[in-house]
């Protein structure tokens, strides 16, 4: 059994009543007892079963469906095809901003990747639904498909990821290299991977005159609420959205996708609500994926080993019809003090799904190249990774010379290797043997994310019962939000915890933003602190503006609110109810609103005197088999430093969930594609590999105390996506220790690592 414990008291800061406390998940019974209803638990009465038909061929056009064949079989309800799919309101090849995500709602005979929906088929069973699409028995022109990062001639990308620039540059790196004492010049690969989480994207849509209701999972809810509005040509608040539970993200539920659409299009036409799940394989395609990178990466360092030049660029492949490139190179931008620092990118379009954000976008992919690039300097200096490390992090933000906390990244570093033993490490690669002969290595990796905030809203209710309630629309994708928020909610309006309903997760609620960026605890947690300051700022007006309250005079900064009473803070023996000032008052409740973030939070960080980042370090151990190159990974210890810690059982679990997938993206995670027929071969969770329980070590997620005052009021950073950073190349660097062998190209498979006898 993997042993997943952390073996050192959490940073454990009482906050509030709250805030600070290792509460279990508010819907772990509701998940454990099979109560929590996914959006593919409901079945409205009437309903009826779509499936999807989607492309085999990555290019060409769809020339033949047998839609009268499927249509006859007894059971189907209806067919769409491009032929009969009732117009749009919106062009969905309509790209107003660079994230809206073009979708493929059968515009067209036109197939532009491998598992591109080419029709719906809506019938009485599933069953009957699943014989219908393979009726259809599609007939296709094929074109060449054009596969890879060098499918096409490559060209300069405008903008990267989410519309981060293209090129960034401090000092002159060419002349850095040029007179640098040592320079190094690796390149390195990361592979296609595909989101899996639990639950595949479902949708249970149901149409009553103009209104569509729909259950689906959302990272995102009033931006899919917008799309939906737009697509329909209808008013946003015709579009109810229900999704209390996701069965993970990782990104690919941020936005709304084809075949989501596709099902409410299909509820539409039959007149009846409709469900559709998609198959394993068929996230394969329309719902996003981490696109490949090849990275090179040039470094330089003086006669000391300081770094004086860090050149990091990043070639990547984007779909033919629309554009998200993985911004691996940008991680460059906040980690290493070099001299002069460049980040660039060159981008190919291939026949395929486009690509999108997947967990840690460009921060996990650029990570392990970066940190595999650092060992080797630090190799060819001969000098211990760690000290190298602590040489030439970076003091201030490198890119933009903002001040940011390498105080907490120090700290990181110490506290980490102290635990992992990292002292006793040989300097050599291929010197340390367990008892069964097998190869053990120890590497390490820097963590870094940036700390995030989009704009959202909240709005609270404090009863005249002393209860409380607070609503925002924020999304659990399983990461514990619903926990942590209530955390913050009850101490925004100073109640216990159980006096408060914390309602969440759908789409007629104020809007908090996207559970993306590792940003959601920060952006909707500010909104509902800020709703909570509302509401008992109105409270102390009420009560220290009149005579019969003993907090009369105290003015409104002079209270404090705590356990459904407020509080004199200069004698706390003073003190009332809540439902004492509200009953006195004659009101049954009072009601405030809160707002936080930024509309635009890339421009707010650009603005800000701060640079904003999480960081942590990753220390990792390997056993590699010297004859059969099978390598495991047998422990791993990350120490984060992410500002206030609102919950630190979620949080650890959020680390232990991050730097699993570190060893994923280092040991096993990768879609292979067919290069004839641009299909991934493993479309499926037999042959896609990502770790089970046999392949997690012990991991340890040591919470460093950090206060940071500039990222928001309660200094809350992420912390969802930045375990896998510095894990996966910590990995990759103990491999190297234990084998000597430097793999490159990711994932690391053992046929790299047997030596030819
Ligand atoms: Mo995450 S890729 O920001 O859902």
């Amino acid at each position: 059994m993997p042993d997943i414990a952390s073996t050192q008291t959490p940073a454990h800061v009482r906050h509030g009543s709250n805030i600070g406390q290792p509460l279990t998940r508010r819907d772990g019974m509701l998940k454990v007892t099979g109560a929590a209803r996914y959006a593919a638990d409901h079945h409205p009465p009437g309903m009826l079963y779509a499936v999807l038909a989607v492309s085999s061929i990555a290019r060409g056009r769809v020339a033949f469906l047998d839609v009268a064949a499927a249509k006859a079989h007894p059971g189907v309800v209806e067919v769409i095809t491009p032929a009969n799919r009732p117009p749009l309101a919106q062009d969905p090849d309509e790209k107003p901003d660079p994230i809206t995500f073009r979708l493929d709602l059968l515009q067209s005979d036109r197939v532009r990747y491998a598992g591109q929906p080419i029709a719906v088929v809506i019938a009485e069973t599933l069953e009957t639904a699943t014989e219908g699409v393979s009726l259809l028995a599609p007939r296709y022109q094929i074109e060449p498909a054009r596969v890879g990062l060098d499918a096409t001639e490559s060209f300069l990308p405008a903008v990267v990821g989410p519309g981060f620039p293209a090129q960034a540059h401090r000092g002159d790196v060419e002349a850095e290299l040029a007179t640098a004492r040592k320079t190094i010049t690796e390149t390195y690969e990361t592979p296609a991977q595909y989101h899996n989480p639990m639950e595949p994207h479902a949708i249970v849509a149901a149409w009553e005159g103009d209104t569509l209701s729909i259950d689906t999972p959302s990272q995102g809810l009033a931006m899919a609420k917008l799309r939906l509005a737009g697509l329909f040509g209808l008013a946003p608040d015709k579009i109810h959205i229900r999704s209390p539970f996701l069965g993970g993200g990782f990104g690919c539920k941020g936005l709304m996708s084809g075949p989501q659409v596709l099902g409410a299009i299909a509820a539409r036409v039959v007149g009846r609500p409709v469900k559709l799940v998609l198959r394993r394989e068929q996230m394969f395609g329309p719902v996003g994926h981490r696109g490949p990178t090849r990275q090179t990466l040039r470094l330089g360092t003086d006669g000391d080993g300081a770094l004086v030049a860090l050149d990091h660029h990043t070639k990547t492949v984007s779909s033919t019809f629309d554009d998200f490139f993985e911004p691996a190179s940008d991680i460059s931008h906040t980690l290493y003090a070099s001299t002069a620092i460049a980040t660039s990118y060159e981008a190919v379009r291939a026949d395929v799904g486009t690509p999108l954000f997947m967990r840690a976008p460009g921060e996990a992919s650029g990570s392990i190249a970066l940190e595999s690039a650092i060992d080797e300097m630090a190799q060819v200096w001969a000098m211990d990774p760690l000290a190298f490390r602590l040489k030439n992090y970076a003091e201030v933000e490198p890119i933009s010379g903002k001040p940011f906390s390498s105080k907490a990244l120090r700290e990181c570093y110490r506290q980490g290797a102290e635990r992992f033993g990292w002292e006793r490490r040989p300097l050599a690669p291929r010197q340390m043997r367990d008892r069964d002969g097998l190869l053990v290595g120890w590497g390490m990796g820097t963590a870094t994310f940036p700390a995030f905030m989009f704009a959202a809203q909240a709005k609270a209710v404090l009863r005249r019962d002393g209860s409380g309630v607070m609503e925002t629309g924020a999304h659990d994708m399983g990461q514990g939000a619903w926990t942590a928020l209530a955390q913050i909610a009850a101490d925004g309006l100073g109640l216990d915890i159980d006096q408060l309903e914390f309602r969440s997760g759908n789409s007629d609620l104020p809007d908090a933003g996207i559970a993306g960026g590792s940003s959601h605890t920060a952006t909707a947690g500010m909104a509902i602190h800020d709703a909570g300051a509302n509401v008992i700022t109105r409270l102390a007006d009420l009560a220290t503006n009149d005579q019969r309250s003993s907090l009369y005079g105290a003015g409104n900064a002079g209270v404090i609110a705590r356990g459904g009473r407020l509080f004199r803070r200069d004698d706390t023996s003073r003190s009332e109810s809540y439902a004492d000032i509200l009953g006195r008052a004659g009101l049954d409740q009072i009601e405030g609103r809160g707002t936080s973030g930024a509309a635009n939070p890339m421009e707010a960080h650009a603005q800000s005197d701060y640079a904003m980042h999480a960081h942590g370090a990753v220390f990792a151990e390997v056993k590699v088999d010297p004859d059969l190159g099978q390598t495991r990974v047998t422990r791993l210890v990350g120490a984060f430093a992410a500002g206030r810690i609102i919950n630190p059982r979620m949080v650890q679990s959020q680390f232990y969930g991050g730097m699993i997938w570190g060893v994923s993206f280092a040991l096993h995670e990768q879609a292979i594609m067919d290069r004839h027929c641009g299909r991934a071969m493993n479309a499926n969770l037999a042959e896609y590999r990502i770790p089970v329980n046999a392949d997690v070590p012990s991991v340890e997620a040591i919470l460093v105390d950090e206060h940071d005052p500039h990222v928001n009021a309660l200094g809350i950073k992420g912390v969802g996506e930045m375990g896998i950073t510095g894990t996966a190349g910590a990995v990759a660097n103990a491999v190297w220790h234990a084998t000597g062998i430097r793999v490159r190209k990711f994932p690391i498979t053992l046929d790299c690592l047997i030596e030819p006898q």
